[in-house]
Formats: structure tokens, C-alpha cells, sequence
């Protein structure tokens, strides 16, 4: 029940899948519902960046732990099908779990603001921390310029030109598994009592 088995995935690694994507779908509609249809310095508009950054921050805790539930438990083996798709399944997997980690980590690093981790505690600007004015900015001599535009160059970039090609990618093939194929593709991520798997 909790833990993976040979046919499909078990309630942990479901329960983390399903909260990192709800993460990831409402920051998107947060992000650009303010661009496209708020002012931006409205009262709302800040509650939206403000609420962005809080559940951006705190799916870095999720992203980490499903990292390592990844790593102790056994997978399911993939689903029928080439060896092409096998490998654009593993490739599109692969680069996804790099996103998870790279999209909310340069945009906390690249804000100069504090976010609320669980919409509870404050975490200091980046900025303001020890690890960058002594690491980044005493030792390799970076300016919080030029760092600042890497990280937003990344998140903002990355965001909102790449990223969501790649979800929607990923969500496309789930969906088109599930319902051309029939092959239990999306029910063994929803449910974790699928045993029968085509
Ligand atoms: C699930 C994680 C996240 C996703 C998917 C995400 C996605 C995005 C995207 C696509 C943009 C660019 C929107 C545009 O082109 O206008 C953006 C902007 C931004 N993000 Fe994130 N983000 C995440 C986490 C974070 C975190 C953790 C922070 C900070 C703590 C943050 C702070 C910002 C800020 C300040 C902007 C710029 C807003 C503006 O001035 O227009 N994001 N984010
Ligand atoms: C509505 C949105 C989504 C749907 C319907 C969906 C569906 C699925 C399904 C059915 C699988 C299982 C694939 C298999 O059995 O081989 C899966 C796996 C996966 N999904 Fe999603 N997904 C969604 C959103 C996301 C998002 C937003 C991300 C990341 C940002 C993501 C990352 C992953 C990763 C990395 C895997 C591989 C799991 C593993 O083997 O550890 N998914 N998804």
C-alpha cells in the first residue's frame, strides 16, 4: 500500500507526485493569472507573488523528499512499448525531476525578498544570508547583480519559455496512455492498489 510494488506506484510516492504537480500547476496559474489580468502593483497582485513564493519555497521540502523516496524504494516496471518511447518516457522523467529542483531553488535564490516556508516562517532573503555574502559574494567574488540575473534568466526564462512545454508534454503522454492506449498508465499514479497493469 505505501511502498511501490513490480506493477505500480505505492501511496507515498503518489501522495508526492500529486502534491509537487499541484504546486507546480498553481504557481503557473498564480504567476501569469496576475500578469495577464491584475496590475501589478495592485494589493492582489502582491498577494498572488507573495502566495507564488510561499508555495514555491515550500514544495522544495516535498521535491526533496520524494528524491529520496525515489532513491529507497523499488520502481514499477514502465508500461509496454518501443524502446524509443522507453527512452523519451526516462528522458522527459529524468529532466523533470531537474526542474523540480532547479525552477524553485533559483526562484528563491533569485528574489531578493522573503518567502514564507508553509505560509508560516519567514526565510531571509538570499541575499541577506551568510551563504551568499560569504561563499558567493566574499569567496568568488560575484555581485548580487550579476548573480541575481543568472538565477532570474533561469526561473523567469526557463519558466515560462521551456518548463511548461515539458509539463505539458509529460501530462499529454499520461493522458493519451490512459485513454487511447487504455493501458493504466494514469491509474497507477492515482491509485495505489493498481495491480493489473497491461
Ligand atoms: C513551483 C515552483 C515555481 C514555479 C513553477 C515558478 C514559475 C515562475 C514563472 C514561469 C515565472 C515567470 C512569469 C513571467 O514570465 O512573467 C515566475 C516568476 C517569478 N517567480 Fe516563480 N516559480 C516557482 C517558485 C518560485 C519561488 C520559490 C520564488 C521565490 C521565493 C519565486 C519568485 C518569483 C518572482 C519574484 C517572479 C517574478 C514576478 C514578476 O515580477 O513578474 N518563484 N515564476
Ligand atoms: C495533471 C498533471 C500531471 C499528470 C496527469 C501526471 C501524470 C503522471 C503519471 C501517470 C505518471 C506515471 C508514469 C509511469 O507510470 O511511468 C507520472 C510520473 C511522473 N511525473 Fe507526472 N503528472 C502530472 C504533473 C507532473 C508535474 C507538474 C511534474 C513535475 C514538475 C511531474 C513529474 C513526474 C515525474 C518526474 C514522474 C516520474 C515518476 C517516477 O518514476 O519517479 N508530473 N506523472
Amino acid at each position: 500500500m505505501f511502498r511501490n510494488t513490480e506493477h505500480g506506484y505505492g501511496l507515498i510516492a503518489i501522495t508526492l507526485h500529486w502534491i509537487v504537480a499541484f504546486a507546480f500547476i498553481a504557481n503557473y496559474a498564480l504567476i501569469f493569472g496576475r500578469e495577464w489580468f491584475l496590475a501589478p502593483r495592485s494589493d492582489l497582485g502582491r498577494t498572488l507573488i507573495s502566495t507564488h513564493m510561499a508555495i514555491g519555497v515550500s514544495v522544495i521540502v516535498f521535491v526533496a523528499l520524494r528524491i529520496i523516496w525515489k532513491l529507497v524504494d523499488r520502481q514499477p516496471s514502465p508500461p509496454k512499448g518501443s524502446r524509443l518511447e522507453h527512452l523519451a518516457a526516462s528522458t522527459v522523467h529524468l529532466i523533470l525531476y531537474a526542474v523540480m529542483i532547479v525552477i524553485p531553488l533559483t526562484g528563491y535564490l533569485g528574489t531578493g525578498g522573503s518567502a514564507r516556508l508553509f505560509f508560516l516562517f519567514d526565510l531571509p532573503p538570499f541575499r541577506e544570508t551568510w551563504i551568499f555574502t560569504t561563499i558567493v559574494e566574499g569567496w568568488f567574488g560575484i555581485t548580487w547583480e550579476s548573480f541575481e540575473s543568472v538565477m532570474d534568466f533561469i526561473h523567469k526564462t526557463g519558466g515560462a519559455r521551456v518548463v511548461w512545454v515539458l509539463i505539458a508534454l509529460h501530462i499529454s503522454a499520461a493522458l493519451y496512455h490512459q485513454f487511447v492506449r487504455r493501458d493504466n498508465i494514469l491509474r497507477r499514479m492515482t491509485n495505489p492498489r493498481t495491480s493489473r497493469f497491461d
